[in-house]
């Protein structure tokens, strides 16, 4: 089902929690991690909301932070065959590739991933990496390296606490730099599916004629 744009502020922003996305991460304890489960939500629970249409068999996946998430595994039961999961601990992947032998695991960091060529994936999924501690200010870094392993028209998903007022902004996922159409949908529980859809750099010409009145030239 594809995505839909939803007002700015959703109905959590509207529930009074104003606080920061870092300090609602500090403060955030997710049942659902527990036992070396998903974060936040599965693959199952949050693919309704991503923009965007369905998916090709063929696409190729890459699910960036993987942890010991079932995503991974999860795509591949869905009728995927291309998909890799990767993290930077290596306890992480050793347990991966003991449970799902079948599949593409690759310990690497996000922030720079030179195992990967330029548009190799067609799909980049990340659940609460972003949103991470550690990630905090890395952003920029692992934004330009998603974005430069994407293939134009290739979609970035990310599942965050992030509220789009926060996040759908130019300081972050709506900066031209990576060139991203933004979408994003609030899930059925607390956390948000934002779908980045990676087009062409904007030329000249469209980017004068998209810049609100006043504002500066990009
Ligand atoms: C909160 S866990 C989420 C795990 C999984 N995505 C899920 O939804 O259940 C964050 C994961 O991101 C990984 N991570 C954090 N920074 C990373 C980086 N720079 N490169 C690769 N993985 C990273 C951590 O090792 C950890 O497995």
């Amino acid at each position: 089902m594809p995505g839909r744009p939803l007002p700015r502020g959703g109905p959590r922003r509207q529930a009074g929690n104003h606080q920061p996305l870092r300090a609602r991460w500090r403060a955030y304890a997710d049942p659902r991690s527990a036992d070396g489960k998903d974060w936040y939500g599965t693959w199952a629970q949050f693919r309704k909301d991503v923009a965007g249409g369905p998916f090709k068999a063929s696409d190729r996946f890459l699910v960036v932070g993987c942890g010991s998430s079932s995503v991974p595994a999860d795509l591949v039961a869905d009728g995927f065959v291309d998909v890799t999961g990767m993290d930077y601990s290596e306890k992480a992947i050793a347990l991966q590739k003991r449970r799902f032998p079948g599949i593409n695991w690759v310990r690497a960091d996000a922030r720079s991933m030179p195992e990967f060529a330029n548009s190799s994936f067609d799909v980049l999924i990340e659940k609460a990496l972003m949103d991470g501690e550690g990630a905090w200010k890395q952003w920029p870094q692992m934004l330009s390296e998603y974005s430069r392993v994407l293939r134009y028209g290739g979609r970035f998903i990310s599942i965050s606490l992030g509220q789009p007022d926060e996040l759908d902004s130019e300081a972050f996922f709506a900066n031209d730099t990576y060139g991203w159409d933004v979408r994003h949908a609030l899930s059925y529980d607390d956390y948000y599916v934002y779908t980045m859809t990676k087009r062409r750099k904007l030329g000249r010409r469209l980017r004068r004629r998209r810049r609100p009145a006043g504002s500066p030239e990009l």
